[in-house]
């Protein structure tokens, strides 16, 4: 393997023979398979699952990393192609991450998105104008539209706890004091909809999720007999619902536009995760969430402390699913 950049790249045969590598080394470790490699993470943006997940699993692998947080000990790197460089920033991408690549045999880089031009961050204008500097594998770790180390911890989450590939999932947008980006609801909404679940988006007015993601996140599940809907109706969301999948996002009808955001979002302060939120769910309806989230304000102490919450298994899953992705792009052929 040589990208992990979208799991819509890959086939669902694909999915599960990672699933399964992912569970066997969670069996069975192998601390020599990565012997003499090393990993490069480049975070643009904050992190404390991606940063030390990846760490830990390229360590427990037997290979070792370094990070590079742009600007933080490190040059600020410029990302605008064509930019004329008379600010902060004393080193192009275009130079740096060839530089960084060449120390490493896998690069992961982690670049949100603007927030201020919804057709720019769907393009991935950022991400790709680095992906085609790299030659060495590399993993996307989280870009302006998708996150699918996230996606895939989650499917592995899902398998762990036996839910029904059929089974109704609901994405739900919460609440959060600002804008967030889009690239978890739409790395999720395509994982769920590629394993073939009845899925359903549950989110206020003005908070739809952009029309390429729904329309292709449709069509994996229309490939995978589900189904995916969207409503803002949480009675006919939440009704038999097994997964209850909590994220902030922000909104697509004043996208970039802060101060439309925030009035629209100033009176959705009730779309906070409560145990109410479950009567008309299924008994045993989970509640997932990528995580950071912020107590009481996405979702209530209730929930997240109670047996419902999964929140943890994700994140453990965050470790397993990437050292089968690591393990996959560097182990040599004959320990595949
Ligand atoms: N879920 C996730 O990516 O967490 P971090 O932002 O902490 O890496």
């Amino acid at each position: 393997m040589r990208r992990f950049i979208d799991l819509a790249d890959f086939q669902r045969e694909e999915i599960e023979e990672l699933l399964s590598l992912a569970r066997r080394l969670e069996q069975r470790p192998e601390p020599q398979a990565l012997a003499g490699k090393v990993l490069g993470l480049v975070f643009f943006n904050p992190s404390l699952r991606t940063l030390a997940s990846f760490q830990s699993g390229m360590a427990r692998l037997g290979g070792t990393s370094f990070v590079i947080t742009p600007g933080q000990g490190t040059w600020q790197l410029e990302t605008r192609i064509g930019a004329v460089m008379n600010g902060a920033s004393a080193e192009h991408v275009r130079e740096g991450i060839p530089v960084l690549a060449s120390y490493c045999d896998a690069l992961g880089i982690r670049c949100f998105a603007d927030g201020k031009d919804l057709a720019r961050d769907l393009a991935e204008t950022q991400f790709r104008s680095m992906d085609e500097l790299v030659e060495k594998p590399l993993v996307n770790m989280e870009s302006a539209m998708n996150h699918p180390c996230q996606a895939l911890a989650d499917w592995k989450t899902l398998e762990d706890l036996s839910v029904p590939r059929r089974a109704k999932f609901v994405l739900s947008w919460v609440n959060h004091p600002r804008a967030l980006p889009l690239a978890v609801p739409a790395a999720t909404v395509h994982m769920a909809a590629m394993r073939g679940m009845e899925v359903v988006v549950l989110r206020p007015e003005g908070f739809q999720l952009p029309a390429p993601i729904m329309e292709r996140a449709r069509r994996a599940a229309e490939a995978a007999g589900g189904s995916l809907r969207e409503t803002p109706d949480r009675e006919d969301a939440l009704s038999g619902a097994q997964i209850l999948y909590a994220k902030e996002w922000g909104s697509t009808a004043h996208y970039g536009d802060v101060e439309g955001d925030a009035r629209l979002r100033a009176g959705l302060g009730d779309w906070c995760v409560g145990d109410a939120w479950f009567a008309q769910a299924a008994a045993d309806c989970r509640l997932m969430h990528c995580l950071p989230v912020r107590r009481n304000v996405a979702v209530a102490d209730e929930v997240l402390d109670g047996p419902r919450s999964v929140v943890q298994r994700e994140a453990w899953n965050r470790l397993t699913v990437q050292m089968a992705v690591l393990h996959r792009m560097l182990a040599p052929r004959h320990a595949h």
